[in-house]
């Protein structure tokens, strides 16, 4: 059965105190928006119908992909009013209404109330809860059959001791929505156009209102505020470092791990505490992780050992090799196997050899590096004039001396030495050293200027 499915992300969200629309805050490094969309797309409906209101231009500035259709609810006068905005847009047999503030919904979940709807039958996910203040009550008769939705500010007494609520996510026969949301009025306590409302007229219609819960109820959670938003961003996060240690990895503390994208791991990889993980990280068997590191976009190989308080972003760690602690790779930064790149080392665009090392405080930019060649302390390579970036290439087996500056464009040939802090401005050919810098004079017998009594 076809599938639209209706993202209600209109609403304001003062509580955030924020001046970026509610949506777009972020849980795990991704908007809350992003997280719905995213598990909608795992559906794979015909369309998804995103309504948008407050900040709507940033919401679409944001999000806009092809499959998207963004629908602008001028005034929000509503739950069913903001459906009914994308009406017009809607032709599936099944329409399933989510919201753009509560992110952990789990595809499961949502495939288990799809099932649910048909011509004669929708589906409802409710949530036991033991404090249901703010929700809507879901009314049933005594043999348990659903009757109808009351908000809590139009529920009597005795209905507000119900604790059964409504999560506000519903799954309809998409040829009856039409008529339904025409026939609401908000004639309420909110003088709203209430979603909620549909229930009962799809009972009144001789319809069954079929219902499903979450396996845990943090999946239906919003966040109007931070703190509520800090609490989604937790249990995302417990969530993630448990699927990670089922899948064999170590974390020294789970409760000091985040994961901001998406991870591949391998077996026996240990991951120190304070952790990092940004956008698309693979990270291959036996790989070590010191703690205080931030790795994005980047490729760990077996056996790799990052140290501590390295920064890693488009870059990858060859088989065998090892950074920091305190290492700097930046995008197109690569160490082949077994190189090694220690302290305070920065590389941009580089790429070490095999068996390469930089050990201490060096600038390598725009660099090919050959194998078992050793940078020493210090060493710079001079990649930019101020307008224009150049390369360094160096053989393999070189031996660049401490303090050199290596003015590119520049190629030095393999078994080159250079002698420490050298300018090297020209290029050197194959088992030569060069040496640029100012010669050693010693002076014999010279005295030290004395201090001149005033
Ligand atoms: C709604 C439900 C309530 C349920 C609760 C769960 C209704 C009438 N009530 O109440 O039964 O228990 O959610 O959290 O549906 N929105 C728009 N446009 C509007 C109004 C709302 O896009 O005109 C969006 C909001 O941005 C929000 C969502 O719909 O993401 C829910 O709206 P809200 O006003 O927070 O509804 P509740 O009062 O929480
Ligand atoms: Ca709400």
């Amino acid at each position: 059965m076809s599938l639209d499915i209706v993202i209600l992300a209109a609403g304001q969200g003062t509580r955030m105190r924020s001046a970026l629309p509610k949506v777009l805050h972020p849980v795990a490094g991704k908007s809350m928006l992003g997280h719905v969309i995213d598990t909608a797309r795992t559906l794979q409906p015909q369309g998804i119908h995103v309504v948008i209101g407050h900040g709507a231009e940033q919401v679409r500035e944001r999000l806009a992909a092809d499959d998207l259709n963004f629908v602008l609810q001028t005034e929000q006068l509503g739950t069913g009013h903001a459906v009914a905005q994308a009406l017009p847009a809607l032709s599936a047999e099944r329409v399933l209404i989510l919201y753009g503030d509560v992110p952990l919904m789990e595809q499961g979940t949502l495939q288990r109330l799809l099932e649910k709807v048909g011509d004669e039958q929708l589906g409802l996910l409710t949530v036991d809860l033991n404090d249901p203040t703010g929700y809507g009550r879901i009314l049933r008769d005594k043999t348990g059959k659903v009757l109808a939705i009351v908000e809590q500010k139009d529920a009597t007494p005795e209905q507000r001791q119900i604790c059964e609520g409504n999560t506000g996510i519903l799954a309809v026969p998409g040829k009856r929505l039409g008529d339904w949301l025409g026939r609401l009025s908000n004639s309420n306590a909110q003088g709203e156009y209430y979603l909620t409302d549909v229930i009962a007229m799809a009972v009144a219609d001789g319809l069954v209102v079929a219902t499903e819960q979450p396996l845990d109820a943090m999946e239906v959670q919003g966040a109007n505020d931070r703190i509520q938003l800090a609490e989604l961003e937790r249990h995302y996060q417990q969530r993630a470092a448990r699927q990670l240690m089922a899948q064999g990895v170590t974390l020294r503390d789970p409760a000091r791990f985040d994961l901001r994208g998406e991870v591949t791991v391998g077996r026996d990889v240990l991951i120190d505490i304070n952790v990092i993980l940004e956008g698309r990280v693979v990270i291959e068997d036996g790989v070590h992780i010191g703690p205080n590191c931030v790795i994005s976009n980047s490729t760990l190989r077996q056996g790799a050992v990052v140290k501590a308080n390295s920064h890693l972003e488009g870059a990858e760690v060859g088989e065998g090799a090892d950074c920091g602690p305190f290492a700097r790779l930046r995008p197109g930064a690569v160490l082949g196997a077994k190189a090694h790149v220690g302290n305070f080392v920065e590389l941009k665009n580089a790429v070490l050899g095999e068996g390469a090392k930089a050990g201490h405080l060096s600038y390598l930019g725009d660099a090919e590096i050959g194998a078992r060649t050793n940078i020493g302390a210090g060493t710079i390579t001079c990649n930019y004039d101020g307008a224009n970036k150049f390369k360094t290439v160096l053989g393999e087996d070189v031996f660049i001396g401490s303090n050199s500056a290596l003015v590119a464009p520049l190629i030095l040939g393999d078994g080159v030495t250079t002698g420490a802090g050298s300018v090297i401005t020209s290029d050197v050919p194959a088992d030569t050293l060069a040496v640029g810098r100012a010669k050693q004079r010693n002076i014999e017998g010279w005295k030290r200027p004395v201090k001149i009594n005033k």
